[in-house]
């Protein structure tokens, strides 16, 4: 891909409200840099999508998703098959992702049952949690990094902020802050080479 060319990230905020994880995905992505970047955010918990209902109707499908339900995941496929990078981030609620953002993921399976349209894709992961990294956040890392190798998607790594305390307090927390773009600046190196 010439350096020229922009890269297309594709944001799937999992986090219901304006909080914790909106913060920590700011600072990620202003270590990202916009240059170069064509950035697209989804808050899912605004959008109407369903759970996956197990109908089998995306099995008769190759090189689409075929997914039978016609809501906004519809929308986010494309992006998942088009983009440079997809940052998935979420909360952990009861040691998992949102249930909003999980039904995107069970979602996805539509592009796993024909031929592999997530392959190549390139993945990272942020994640917030009251908890320390073994009150769940340990295990959505597992389920990203499992569904990936799953998918063949290179997996590029996650950021988890443990021990969040409220949003006001977590903003003035500069240290967890300059972690989070230096994250950030290591997926650019990753898009950019
Ligand atoms: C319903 C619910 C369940 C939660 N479950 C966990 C949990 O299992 N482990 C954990 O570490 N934190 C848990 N938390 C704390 C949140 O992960 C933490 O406050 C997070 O930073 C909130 O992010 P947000 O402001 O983006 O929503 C939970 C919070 C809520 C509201």
């Amino acid at each position: 891909m010439a350096m020229s060319e922009k890269r297309r990230v594709l944001v799937l905020e999992g986090s219901p409200r304006q909080g914790n994880t909106k913060i920590v995905t700011d600072w990620v992505l202003s270590g990202l840099g916009k240059k170069g970047i064509a950035l697209t955010r989804l808050a899912v918990c605004d959008l109407n999508i369903n759970g996956c209902r197990e109908c089998a109707g995306c099995t008769g499908y190759k090189n689409e998703a075929g997914c039978q339900q016609e809501d906004d995941m519809l929308e986010i496929y494309d992006l998942l098959i088009d983009s440079d990078l997809v940052l998935w981030t979420s909360p952990i609620f009861c040691w998992g992702v949102t249930s909003q953002l999980k039904a995107v993921i069970d979602r996805c399976f539509a592009l796993l049952t024909g031929e592999n349209l997530l392959k190549g894709s390139r993945w990272a992961v942020v994640l917030t949690a009251g908890g320390d990294h073994f009150e769940g956040a340990d295990l959505a890392v597992a389920m990203f990094r499992r569904l990936a190798e799953f998918g063949q998607v290179k997996y590029l790594g996650q950021f988890v902020a443990a021990n969040c305390p409220d949003p006001a307090k977590l903003r003035r927390m500069t240290e967890v802050a300059e972690q989070a773009k230096a994250f950030g600046r290591e997926l650019r190196r990753e898009l950019f080479g």
